[in-house]
């Protein structure tokens, strides 16, 4: 992929949002957004020269993560509130870069296959926001949610990666690493949103 060069003026913008940065006591999350947003604006064309991972590798890389982090909540015996957040955080990031990015294209070939999937992203949400109400302490009753959401997730990702996936691989062929480049910058944009509102 070649790579892009900021144009001066916008080298200049953001140098000047760095100085603020530096200097800036407070806001300092808005100045990164704005960073953000106009290094995106600026490569939103050079986004699309392809290269990069396709989303569906990216995404299969999301879903590992998950199932590794349901798994060390599974064996913890401390902290699980925190982790709980961690994959709340993991998940609905996930779930919004597919449902923004990838399912709208996938709904033009298939929009049974997407409103199925887009409904078991709500009733993981619905699990999630249940367990976020617990502390952690609650012994089998917690480990049976817990439960529930990773046997929910299980049959979620299998049905992305052995049918959605390779339909999009047939059918998306050329569009996969574009799609890839976005879902990473969208990631990227809401995972600074997300620590500008904690
Ligand atoms: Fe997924
Ligand atoms: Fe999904």
């Amino acid at each position: 992929m070649k790579t892009p060069q900021l144009r001066p003026k916008e080298r200049r913008k953001i140098e000047s949002f760095i100085k603020k940065f530096k200097s800036a006591r407070q806001n300092k999350m808005e100045l990164v957004e704005k960073v953000f947003s106009t290094i995106k604006n600026e490569f939103r064309s050079t986004l699309h020269l392809g290269g990069g991972m396709k989303a569906t590798d990216l995404l299969k890389k999301d879903h590992k993560k998950v199932k590794s982090l349901i798994k060390k909540l599974k064996s913890a015996s401390s902290d699980k509130m925190a982790l709980v957040a961690r994959i709340e955080e993991e998940i609905k990031i996930h779930s919004r870069c597919e449902e923004q990015i990838f399912y709208a294209e996938m709904k033009k070939i298939d929009s049974e296959r997407v409103a199925e999937a887009t409904e078991e992203h709500h009733q993981v949400d619905v699990i999630l926001a249940e367990l976020k109400e617990m502390t952690g302490g609650e012994g089998e009753v917690f480990d049976a949610k817990v439960t529930l959401l990773e046997e929910n997730l299980e049959h979620h990702i299998e049905e992305e990666e052995g049918e959605m996936f390779p339909e999009a691989e047939k059918k998306l062929k050329g569009q996969l690493e574009n799609l890839g480049s976005e879902i990473k910058y969208l990631k990227a944009e809401l995972k600074v949103k997300g620590r500008k509102a904690a």
